[in-house]
């Protein structure tokens, strides 16, 4: 979590600095602040809550110069507050330093500073970084930084300014993602692309363990060691419209209806005269197929895509598959050895607890790949292949066109890896690969016709303060991430639940207003589902039902029905979803919520 931003040039640093952070904000808003060189020395103005409260305190009051490192800040140690907020100085003010991670170690290092005499001004893990780049500076600021890190446990992407060298940023990754931008006489730093956008395409991805120097004219990387490394400039292929609304009141909204777009872009290319290609894997054929498991490791959403994974993987290699929530794998012992098959799922390829995870299994001897939407990211990063989900940048925090994307790639994984270990999926595959190329069009149809019916079902139920969904199979994934949907950004309690479990307890909360979305599309659990809503409806709960279109049955019994097009039982999970997006998009939005940004959580969560 957290955004961070450099620059060195000619231009006014601070409109750098906040135009970058805004791009950025989504990794964290509860606080803000930019440090700014100028003849005065290193300039610092930080504000609580939202970015603009920063912009607007800089409008009254501008900071000039033209080199300065920016941040947004999710807390992790400290409350939200003014002298929490990066950048935090050394105790003479020539040290600048912003961070996204945590120091494991802060207190050890606090104790030993403060018994020096250093005086603590905040409450934060990233402030000892500061004093102890100022107690090893001696001249070289790259010395003192690489000093200063070794001392770090933990994870960290560290800018680091000097008041005593105006042409040089330091930069440090460990955990947490960095990257340089290269301009013409000017260069800068961040902690993804978007901020670069309007300025280069030029970039150089930080490794793990890497340290950097930017200044003006150059950028140069180092090890671990300090041994100087060869730099790899990259042209990013993003566009700086991807990256903003385009026209739609939230980014989610925008994201719901990029997913034609994203369904199409995953599946481009990856099927070859009728047969999923997964090439660009590299995996080994022999190592493939010795394999006696697979694992699947994800938080949230993605451990959603990852449940529904579980069943495709299951239908179509044979081999027993499990769907981990990572937080948990980490502690509870998972079999690992040389036939484990692990699968990272994650949109933004950065999530602490599935990065972790991935990095036991690997020290496990398992197989690893990737299911991950942003190039270059860690998680990819430590895999030996990964098929990207192509969704564009996702923004708004609740995942949407990223969690149908990881269907999708599911979907090719699932029948990729059935071939290679020889099973009969001929038939199955010529069915859903007709069935992948016609989903984009039923997407992009759903989200034509059905609003209408969303929106009243939406302004219908806002007042309502339990929500219960269910599914069943293929769909009770569907059912647990509608409900976090509508939880996360509207704050209503939704509770997701396998259909066939409702008898076991949760039906003693039905009554008179109680709504329960129910997921029942064509398919093998189709019946079941129905009587699961009949149960309801005789206790006089409220039922709304996602159904397929022309489902006479499901008409009868529903309050509300919502219907998806016809599709093939496995893909039923991506049209599912998207109505129920659309569901919690409207009710927190008529409900006045920040749906972009709701309260408390962040984007990109890069702490455990
Ligand atoms: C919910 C949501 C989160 C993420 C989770 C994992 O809408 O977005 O639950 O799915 O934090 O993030 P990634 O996929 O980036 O690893």
């Amino acid at each position: 979590m957290c955004g961070i931003v450099g620059y060195l040039g000619q231009r006014d640093a601070s409109k750098v600095l906040i135009e970058g952070l805004a791009r950025l904000e989504y990794r964290g808003y509860d606080s803000a602040g930019v440090a700014v060189l100028n003849g005065e020395g290193l300039k610092l103005r930080r504000s609580v809550g939202r970015l603009k409260n920063l912009a607007d305190s800089l409008k009254q009051a501008p900071l000039h110069g033209n080199m300065g490192i920016g941040h947004t800040r999710w807390a992790t140690h400290g409350v939200p507050a003014e002298k929490n907020a990066h950048p935090h100085p050394s105790e003479d003010g020539k040290v600048a330093v912003i961070h996204n991670g945590i120091v494991e170690n802060y207190r050890e290092i606090k104790a030993e500073l403060v018994a020096a005499g250093v005086k603590f001004a905040s409450d934060t893990d990233t402030e000892c970084i500061a004093h102890l780049v100022a107690h090893y500076y001696k001249g070289d600021l790259l010395q003192a930084a690489h000093k200063a890190v070794c001392r770090l446990h933990g994870a960290w992407a560290l800018v680091i300014a000097h008041a005593d060298h105006p042409d040089l940023l330091v930069v440090a990754r460990r955990g947490s993602p960095l990257l340089i931008g290269l301009g013409e006489g000017e260069n800068f730093v961040a902690s993804d692309v978007t901020p670069l956008l309007p300025y280069t395409r030029r970039v150089i991805y930080i490794d793990e363990g890497q340290l950097g120097t930017i200044s003006r004219k150059e950028a140069h990387v180092y090890d671990a060691q300090l041994r100087e490394v060869p730099v790899k400039v990259e042209t990013t292929t993003l566009t700086l419209d991807a990256a903003e609304k385009g026209g739609f009141e939230h980014f989610m909204l925008k994201e719901i209806h990029e997913q034609p777009v994203a369904v199409e872009a995953t599946v481009r290319g990856r099927v070859k005269d009728g047969r999923v290609d997964l090439s660009e894997l590299n995996l080994d054929a022999s190592r493939v197929k010795a394999m006696r498991r697979i694992q699947l490791i994800a938080c949230g959403t993605s451990l959603y895509s990852a449940m529904v994974g579980k069943y495709l993987l299951e239908r179509f290699t044979s081999l027993p598959t499990e769907a981990w929530s990572a937080s948990e794998y980490r502690y509870a012992n998972p079999i690992i050895d040389a036939q484990t098959l692990v699968v990272a799922i994650s949109q933004s390829g950065e999530t602490a607890d599935t990065l972790e995870a991935l990095r036991l299994a690997k020290s496990k001897g398992a197989l690893a790949v990737s299911i991950c939407n942003v190039m270059g990211s860690s998680i990819p990063r430590m895999c030996e292949g990964t098929l990207y989900t192509r969704a564009g940048p996702e923004i708004g925090v609740a995942s949407t066109k990223a969690y149908t994307a990881q269907l999708t790639a599911f979907e090719l994984l699932a029948l990729g890896l059935g071939r290679m270990l020889g099973c009969d999926i001929a038939a199955d595959e010529a069915r859903l690969v007709a069935g992948l190329n016609a989903l984009p069009a039923q997407i992009k149809k759903l989200l034509e016709g059905d609003i209408v019916a969303v929106k009243r079902c939406a302004k219908r139920y806002q007042g309502v303060a339990n929500f219960m969904y269910i599914g069943r199979h293929y769909n009770f994934p569907t059912a647990l991430e509608g409900a976090l949907k509508l939880k996360e950004i509207s704050y209503i309690h939704a509770e997701g639940y396998a259909g066939g479990e409702m008898k076991h307890g949760p039906l003693a909360l039905v009554e008179g207003t109680f709504p329960t979305i129910a997921i029942a599309p064509r398919g093998h659990t189709r019946e079941k589902m129905l009587s699961n809503i009949q149960e309801i409806k005789a206790r006089k709960g409220v039922v709304v039902v996602v159904a397929t279109e022309g489902d006479a049955e499901a008409h009868e019994l529903a309050d509300y029905i919502i219907e998806i097009p016809a599709c093939e039982e496995e893909l039923s999970p991506i049209l599912a979803v998207v109505p129920l997006q659309l569901l919690a998009y409207y009710t927190a939005n008529q409900l006045g919520r920040d749906v972009d940004k709701p309260r408390n959580l962040a984007k990109s969560v890069t702490v455990e």
